[in-house]
């Protein structure tokens, strides 16, 4: 199963990545996809970046709307990711190059439309990535970026990382809680506009999330994450004390088809 690359954040081997595209898509980051190229008002003929496109819901959804004339071009330094993202991608015209987020081999002024879905918090030079992203971009040209808010305002993660901290180690918490690492909106707003960024807005966008227990949920995030095979090898009593104290967590989101509960995320947006 997967491996952690330590260089980068978020680093998943292609079977992580097929999984984080069967769990992860559907529970949020479709919804949120679609939601964030809507504020971005991509329409027929934009050429828009997804950077940090992970398996490319993102992109999906912006070549759905900018198609035939416009431009579509997905970034990740992820090649598991992004052999994901080509299959899940089907015949949809996007350009799929293996970069990072501070090295974008794009002219200056190419696009019209930059797109980051929680790519942010992961990155090892934020400033570095958002100044590639404002070069990229044409006068008046639009930014759209979102990251997860952090841990205190997530109350089904919090119970999830509590528990790895608890029973699997301080590196599993941590690698668990690391979505939720980078979400100050005063930071992101601040960042975004020393690289240049104008009318740079913050939003906080609240999506619910449904699961079908709490072990299904343990399941399909770790499965999702570079933790899978760190789970995986973990005896049979640790698992079940680990579901049992995730489930005492998430009591209180528990009903008759499952456990649900809010993610809270921030969608910034800007302009060149
Ligand atoms: C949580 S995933 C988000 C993927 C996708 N945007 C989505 O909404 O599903 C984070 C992604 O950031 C990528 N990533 C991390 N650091 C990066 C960097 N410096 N440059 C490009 N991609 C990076 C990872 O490989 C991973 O695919």
């Amino acid at each position: 199963m997967a491996q952690t690359t330590a260089a980068h954040g978020w680093q998943l081997e292609q079977d992580s990545a097929t999984a984080y595209e069967r769990f992860l898509v559907p529970l949020l980051f479709d919804t949120s996809a679609r939601d964030l190229v809507d504020r971005l008002q991509v329409r027929p003929s934009d050429r828009v970046l997804d950077v940090a496109c992970g398996t490319g819901v993102v992109a999906r959804h912006a070549a759905e709307r900018v198609e035939p004339d416009g431009e579509v071009v997905a970034v990740d330094l992820n090649p598991g990711m992004l052999a994901a993202a080509q299959e899940a991608a089907a015949n949809r015209a996007i350009r799929w190059e293996e970069a990072s987020a501070d090295a974008l081999a794009l002219e200056d002024g190419h696009v019209d439309v930059v797109c980051c879905q929680q790519g942010l918090q992961f990155f090892g030079d934020r400033p570095a990535a958002l100044a590639e992203m404002h070069r990229v971009t044409t006068a008046g040209g639009r930014l759209g970026l979102s990251v997860c808010r952090p841990l205190d305002h997530q109350p089904g993660y919090r119970p999830l990382v509590d528990g790895l901290r608890r029973h699997v180690g301080h590196a599993a918490a941590e690698g668990m809680a690391s979505p939720f690492s980078f979400g100050d909106r005063d930071e992101i707003v601040a960042l975004v506009r020393a690289a240049g960024f104008r009318d740079v807005e913050a939003r906080i966008v609240i999506w619910p999330l449904r699961v079908s227990s709490p072990a299904a949920f343990l399941r399909g995030e770790t499965a999702s994450s570079p933790l899978g095979g760190v789970i995986a090898d973990l005896d049979a009593e640790v698992i079940d004390a680990l579901i049992a104290d995730i489930s005492e967590g998430l009591a209180p989101h528990t009903d008759d088809a499952g456990v649900s509960f809010p993610i809270e995320t921030l969608v910034v947006t800007a302009r060149r």
